[in-house]
């Protein structure tokens, strides 16, 4: 029979954060809204769970200090506060403490927040990538051997932040004030990237050492399937502008080429149950890996209903497969013991 857990959620939401001024507006773009968690607990219930929410790491020590009660395993969607290793922050407490979780460990939320080391990890495996320079101070840019246009975007960051149409730039000059603006707005390193002008998907895997690739999404902007110069801007986050097109509209080697790619990337970053790659195509339907989110949305918005849909599950199955992915590594847990 199947064993009934205490599965705890921790999570950032919007509104435990406000802004102080001067701050930019999408500093607490990727914390999640109240209905995610909803609809997440809504869905280990129906898969037989009790569920505690706790909320963020903060929240998880006044929980653990507590002790009054008891979880058998976490399911961890909480991005943590601060620096590059914010994902981290919560599946290194429960690292310590030897209380699973669902989710990757503290290494690769690190590395994968980390746009530049992801990359390195992907190129070092024969991957493809953007070409790119990394840009600390101005004073990087000598030399600079980038094909134009290039994308100028943040090394640590998600939810498109700081990306607005300025941020693909055509020449050096219009560049360099675009890194200057990023560098002195977001007060971290900053990325020029070649700009890869075509399709763009994301891919959602599930599992561990030999992950399910599920269905390939194409992302359309304003009914375009075919991106070119239009990229996914923090204005369209959550907005009728994008679509997510699935099954996607490629032929079946292109869809399997992309496939391969993302579940390569997914093994050698060694994501754990559950993640989504996210991958560009250049004019000649060329793919490459643009960054990997081990802690995607779950919103009901995203990519997971219509993903789940195409393999023929609920939402509320895939929340409990990611779950019974997690179990399996835990042999404490597995159902039925
Ligand atoms: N090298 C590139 N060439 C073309 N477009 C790019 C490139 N890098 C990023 N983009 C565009 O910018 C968007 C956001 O970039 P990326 O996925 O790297 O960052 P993110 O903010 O972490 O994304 P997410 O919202 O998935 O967390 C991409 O979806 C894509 O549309
Ligand atoms: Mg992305």
């Amino acid at each position: 029979m199947k064993k009934k857990l205490v599965v705890g959620l921790t999570y950032d939401l919007k509104t435990d954060y406000e802004l102080e001024p001067g701050e930019p507006v999408d500093k607490y773009a990727e914390f999640d809204k109240e209905d995610t968690i909803a609809v997440i607990e809504n869905a280990l219930k129906e898969g037989g769970h009790q569920v505690i929410r706790i909320g963020n790491g903060k929240k998880l020590l006044d929980f653990l200090v507590g002790k009054k009660e008891k979880v058998d395993i976490i399911f961890n969607i909480a991005e943590g506060i601060n620096t590059r290793s914010r994902e981290a922050q919560v599946p290194a407490i429960l690292d310590m403490l030897e209380i699973p979780y669902v989710g990757s460990d503290p290494l690769t939320q690190t590395l994968t927040l980390d746009k530049l080391m992801a990359k390195k990890i992907v190129a070092y495996h024969n991957l493809p990538t953007p070409k790119f320079v990394l840009v600390n101070e101005i004073s990087d840019l000598e030399n600079f051997k980038l094909s134009f246009p290039v994308i100028v975007k943040l090394r640590y960051e998600g939810t498109s932040k700081g990306l607005d149409k300025g941020a693909k730039t055509n020449n050096f000059s219009e560049m360099k004030k675009r890194v200057q603006w990023a560098l002195g707005t977001y007060h971290q390193p900053v990325l020029v990237e070649e700009f890869i002008q075509g399709k763009e998907f994301t891919i959602g895997l599930i599992g561990n050492e030999e992950p399910e690739v599920l269905p390939v999404v194409q992302i359309a902007i304003n009914g375009k399937l075919d991106l070119g110069e239009d990229f996914y801007i923090h204005s369209l986050v959550e907005s009728t502008g994008v679509e997510y097109i699935c099954p996607a509209k490629i032929s079946a080697r292109l869809d399997k080429k992309i496939q391969e790619i993302a579940k390569k990337c997914y093994q050698v970053l060694e994501c754990r149950d559950f993640g989504r790659i996210d991958i560009r195509c250049d004019e000649k339907d060329n793919p490459y890996f643009l960054e990997c989110n081990p802690l995607p949305s779950l919103a009901l918005v995203d990519i997971w209903p219509i993903v789940a849909q195409q393999c023929g599950l609920t939402y509320n199955q895939m929340i409990n497969k990611i779950l019974s992915y997690a179990l399996a590594r835990y042999s404490s847990l597995r159902s039925g013991s």
